[in-house]
């Protein structure tokens, strides 16, 4: 998001005696990015010529920003110009005969910002334009780990010379806001120094998150981590062994970030599972995996986490022992089987009987 330059070309409209009345002039907003130049417009909206007269700005009340009277200025000459603005501020010579006594500040610093007043004091009713100025400045904000053990780290989040001041928010991958230390301010007159700690528990990508609401403007800089014991094994039991197969389970607790759950056969190749049940428990996930073989291998759960690189597997041997009643594809086989003994049998009766003849003659047996 970029730094939103408001470039005022209206003219400004006089109160006249309305001014006397209580009504003060419009205040123009402006916001521009430190380095950048600013442009305060103020004009008659008479568009008198004012190239005899005399205008004056002040920043806050106070400040001599710039003087124009009767050709005289800070530029050739003339003294008593703020030092904060000395040979950063001109106007417009060739638009004075159109009323208009705008100036550009060049090279803004995040001092310039203020009230800043356009008065023509002799000039009757009296006139005065009105311009609040923001310079302002949205550093990238820095993420250093402080220090880190296995189950923990202890993140710093750091923002030098912003203005106006930001709020600084650790977030998580979800977006969520992770609970912080009382953030340490430094002010330099405008411009501010902050720093931010939080420590986290989980592995994940966190951000810190710079908000300067008054000028709309948001930045962040993120960060991983990885902390160990995120990435537990996977558990695989045999449920139960039936007539279709036998049903597996792989179980994986709180790992972080979420793995993928595969079962696999002895050869690699993926085994079709059942929908995981997948239980979030705020970034730490439980993975519940199912499936059903039928044939004697050994099988493979294996988790995986791409964004850590890792990969762990737990494997169980599966033996499928030959079903106790038959089944549909054993009857054919076992039937055959039978006849063929029973033909035997009644072929050995009939050569006993003597009836040797007809064996030579078997194919017309009956
Ligand atoms: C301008 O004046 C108003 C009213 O006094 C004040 O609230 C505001 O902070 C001033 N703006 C700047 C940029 O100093
Ligand atoms: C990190 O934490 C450990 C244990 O709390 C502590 O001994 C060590 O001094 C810390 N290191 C830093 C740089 O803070
Ligand atoms: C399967 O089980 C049977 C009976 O318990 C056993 O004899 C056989 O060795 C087992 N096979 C394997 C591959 O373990």
């Amino acid at each position: 998001m970029e730094l939103l330059a408001v470039v005022c070309l209206c003219l400004l409209t006089w109160s006249g005696t309305t001014f006397a009345a209580g009504n003060g002039p419009d205040v123009i907003k402006m916001v521009v990015k430190e380095g950048d130049d600013a442009i305060l417009p103020c004009s008659l909206s008479t568009r008198e010529n004012i190239v005899q007269e005399l205008f004056d700005w002040k920043r806050d009340g106070q400040k001599e920003v710039f003087m124009y009277d009767d050709g005289d200025q800070y530029n050739n000459g003339r003294t008593g110009q703020d030092e904060q603005f000395r040979g950063r501020v001109s106007h417009f010579p060739d638009q004075l005969q159109f009323g208009d006594a705008s100036i550009v500040i060049r090279n803004t610093k995040v001092t310039d910002s203020g009230n800043y007043t356009c008065d023509f004091p002799r000039l009757q009713p009296i006139r005065r334009g009105l311009i609040e100025l923001v310079v302002g400045a949205s550093p990238k904000p820095s993420i250093i780990t402080l220090n880190q053990t296995k189950d923990w780290a202890l993140l710093q989040c750091e923002v030098q010379g912003a203005s106006p001041k930001p709020q600084l928010q650790w977030q998580d991958s979800g977006g969520n806001m992770v609970p912080a230390k009382d953030p340490q301010v430094t002010d330099r007159g405008g411009s501010y120094d902050i720093i931010l700690q939080t420590t986290v528990t989980k592995t994940d990508h966190y951000r810190c998150v710079a908000t300067q609401e008054e000028i709309n403007h948001q930045v962040h800089a993120e960060t991983f981590v990885h902390l160990n014991g995120a990435a537990p094994e996977p558990s695989v039991t045999i449920l139960e062994q039936t007539n279709d197969g036998v049903l597996l389970q792989c179980v994986v607790k709180g790992a972080s970030p979420k793995p993928q759950l595969q079962w696999q056969d002895s050869g690699g190749n993926m085994v079709p599972a059942k929908d995981p049940q997948v239980t979030d428990r705020g970034g730490s996930y439980d993975i519940i995996l199912q499936t059903t073989v039928t044939k004697t291998d050994h099988y493979r759960c294996v988790a995986t986490q791409e964004e850590i690189n890792h990969q762990v597997y737990a494997e169980t041997l599966v033996n499928v022992t030959a079903p106790e009643t038959p089944t549909g594809w054993i009857v054919g086989p076992v039937l055959g089987a039978f006849l063929v003994v029973v033909g035997a049998v009644v072929l050995l009766v009939l050569v006993k009987k003597g009836r040797i003849k007809l064996i030579s003659e078997k194919g017309r047996l009956e």
